[in-house]
């Protein structure tokens, strides 16, 4: 199993592909942290991923938030022992999908979650300086 031993955290995994994203990882051997704002959909996430035999925990957090971004990696980092993957998949079509009729302040927010530093690269900073 190519993931034996290795840590993995994704963001949305209380849902749709960060879903079916940790349940693969696990498959292969993985530990999870399952990430997301809604506890009850990522604690299903968890329970999904140990059918399979594997360990997972979930961490409630907002990756547009710098402190959530890293108070998820200091858990997973606290938990586990260690971090291997981030699999940056928290994402939104956002308020308002029409993109010529939405707000810069909806523009704005979208992208904060789909490809801001803090959504997007920061968790991959961590999980790297985590490393050494
Ligand atoms: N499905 C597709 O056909 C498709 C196509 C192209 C791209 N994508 C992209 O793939 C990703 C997953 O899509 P999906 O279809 O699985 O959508 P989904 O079921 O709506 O999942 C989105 C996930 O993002 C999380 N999320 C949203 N805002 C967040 C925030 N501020 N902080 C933390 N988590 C946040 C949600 O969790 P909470 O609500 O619990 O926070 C949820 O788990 C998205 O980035 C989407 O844009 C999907």
């Amino acid at each position: 199993m190519i993931l034996q031993d290795k840590v993995a955290l994704v963001t949305g995994g209380t849902s749709g592909i960060g879903r079916a994203t940790a349940i693969a990882y696990a498959q292969q051997q993985a530990k999870v942290v399952v990430v997301g704002r809604r506890m009850d959909e990522g604690e299903e996430t968890v329970r999904l991923v140990q059918e399979t035999g594997k360990e997972a925990i979930f961490v409630q957090a907002d990756v547009t938030k710098e402190a959530d971004v890293e108070a998820m990696v200091d858990k997973a980092v606290s938990v586990f022992g260690r971090l291997d993957i981030a699999f940056n998949n928290a994402g939104t079509i956002g308020e308002n999908p029409s993109l010529i009729e939405q707000t810069e302040a909806e523009y704005d927010r979208t992208m904060n979650v789909n490809v801001s530093f803090q959504g997007y690269l920061r968790p991959v900073s961590l999980v790297v300086r985590q490393r050494g």
